[in-house]
């Protein structure tokens, strides 16, 4: 192992921790709101959940630099490069799904606490399992938007050839073809191709996050 391979000073951490007593470390623990306070405005995560191609990346992306350009602190979760990582081997079958789906609330619940807009781009099929995330990171601090591009428009736009590899038989548990997509029931915002461009969409989201009081504290 490479000398800068190792962590810096790891072990004077661990120690301050084992010494002190439960109280007093606790009432040492910063809390979200001091991190809110920090930032300026509140921690939370808008989760874009719809079919592929749908457009959640897309706009995700277009807010996110909306939120950096006036001084908010984002950062985006998006699937596919989730899938290079963290969610790294999980297939797409209901169990790996689900798993996926929860690594996705754990992180996303821990980029809120941090005082951090979160923004999450993945399909998210399963009601129950948005369910749980709202749950999880808690609703007052959970912005569900329905990217609701319908599958036909999906389909035709299809920018990653996905569509015509499901349909040939190719990918096998391909959300809207071969494997469900349970609507919401209840969003905050559903987003349809009518309300315009990505730029427009984002906007959109930004108008709920103002109205929810995510971006002050
Ligand atoms: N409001 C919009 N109007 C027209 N085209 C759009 C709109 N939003 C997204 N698109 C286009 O739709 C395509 C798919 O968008 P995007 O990749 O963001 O989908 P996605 O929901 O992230 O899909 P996946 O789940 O496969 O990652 C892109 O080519 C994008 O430019
Ligand atoms: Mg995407």
């Amino acid at each position: 192992m490479l000398e800068t391979d190792r962590m810096p000073e790891s072990e004077p951490v661990v120690e301050r921790a084992a010494v002190r007593p439960g109280a007093e470390w606790s009432d040492a623990t910063l809390t979200a709101a001091e991190r809110e306070t920090l930032a300026g405005h509140r921690g939370g995560v808008v989760w874009f959940t719809g079919l592929s191609g749908s457009g959640k990346t897309t706009v995700a992306q277009q807010l996110d630099r909306r939120l950096h350009a006036a001084g908010k602190r984002s950062f985006l979760l998006d699937g596919d490069v989730m899938r290079d990582g963290i969610t790294k081997g999980l297939g797409f079958g209901r169990e790996d799904r689900e798993e996926n789906l929860r690594r996705f609330t754990e992180v996303a619940h821990l980029f809120a606490e941090a005082g951090v807009i979160a923004l999450v781009s993945a399909i998210a099929p399963y009601e129950d399992a948005r369910e749980r995330a709202r749950q999880r990171i808690g609703a007052a601090r959970f912005v569900l938007v329905h990217v609701a591009t319908p599958l036909a428009v999906c389909e035709s736009r299809d920018p990653k050839g996905l569509y015509k590899a499901a349909r040939s038989g190719k990918i096998p548990d391909f959300t809207g073809i071969s494997s469900p997509y349970e609507d919401p029931p209840v969003a905050d915002l559903r987003l349809r191709p009518e309300d315009g461009d990505p730029l427009a969409q984002a906007e959109a989201v930004w108008r709920v996050l103002e109205r929810r009081g995510f971006l002050s504290v």
